[in-house]
């Protein structure tokens, strides 16, 4: 059941690492230029900087896992329950590493999007993270790469596409440095496709 749409958008925000995209949709808004609200930040890891990062903006941050919670059906409610209570209306997986749960994605199809360090649909799919993935692009001898912010699905990294940005690749590119590029270029792209799906997210519930 979908709630109605409020202004601004709530967005809840699920992570595993430090938490740096996270920080640039916190930074978007306290700008004053993304009209969204973060609810609520969950990770896997009880330690992630996402957490920390949550905390010191006064946002709920919930460590919530299998292990945790000691199966994945209890996972599988626990996430939703959490998810359902801070009545998110956009999932954000910023740097999760795990697939998805089938009944989480199901519960919020079309409303849990992903960003991923490379122009997908090239160097996505399992094993394709971190640093594996800058390694692959120059490996391969790109002249570009960039990020995607995808709708998830079941699968890793292949859902509708929503939106893109490009990074040139050089020749003396080294992962780390193509990684740096592609990562700032992240921080510009998700509080953009933020503010491109509350814009469709509020046409499609105002126009029932
Ligand atoms: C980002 O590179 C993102 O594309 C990938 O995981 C990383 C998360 O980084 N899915 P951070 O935790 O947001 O700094």
């Amino acid at each position: 059941m979908m709630t109605p749409p409020t202004s601004p958008l709530r967005v809840g925000v699920i992570a595993s690492g430090g938490g740096t995209n996270l920080q640039a949709i916190l930074d978007r808004i306290s700008a004053g230029d993304l009209d969204a609200e973060v609810v609520i930040v969950i990770s896997n890891n009880r330690n992630a900087g996402a957490l920390k990062r949550a905390r010191e903006a006064h946002v709920e941050a919930v460590h919530c896992s299998e292990t945790s919670s000691g199966s994945s059906e209890r996972f599988v409610r626990e996430l939703i329950g959490h998810l359902q209570h801070a009545r998110v209306e956009l999932v954000v997986l910023a740097g999760y590493m795990k697939l998805v749960p089938e009944d989480v994605v199901n519960e919020f199809a079309d409303r849990m999007i992903n960003i991923h360090p490379a122009l997908l649909p090239k160097f996505g799919g399992k094993g394709y993270y971190g640093m594996r993935v800058h390694e692959a692009v120059i490996d391969a001898q790109e002249s570009e790469s960039g990020a995607t912010v995808h709708f998830v699905d079941n699968r890793y990294d292949h859902g509708p596409i929503l939106l893109q940005r490009k990074v040139p690749v050089f020749p003396d590119d080294t992962p780390e440095g193509l990684r740096g590029r592609v990562l700032e270029a992240e921080h510009q792209l998700l509080p953009d496709a933020i503010a491109r799906f509350a814009h469709s997210y509020r046409r499609r519930m105002d126009t029932g």
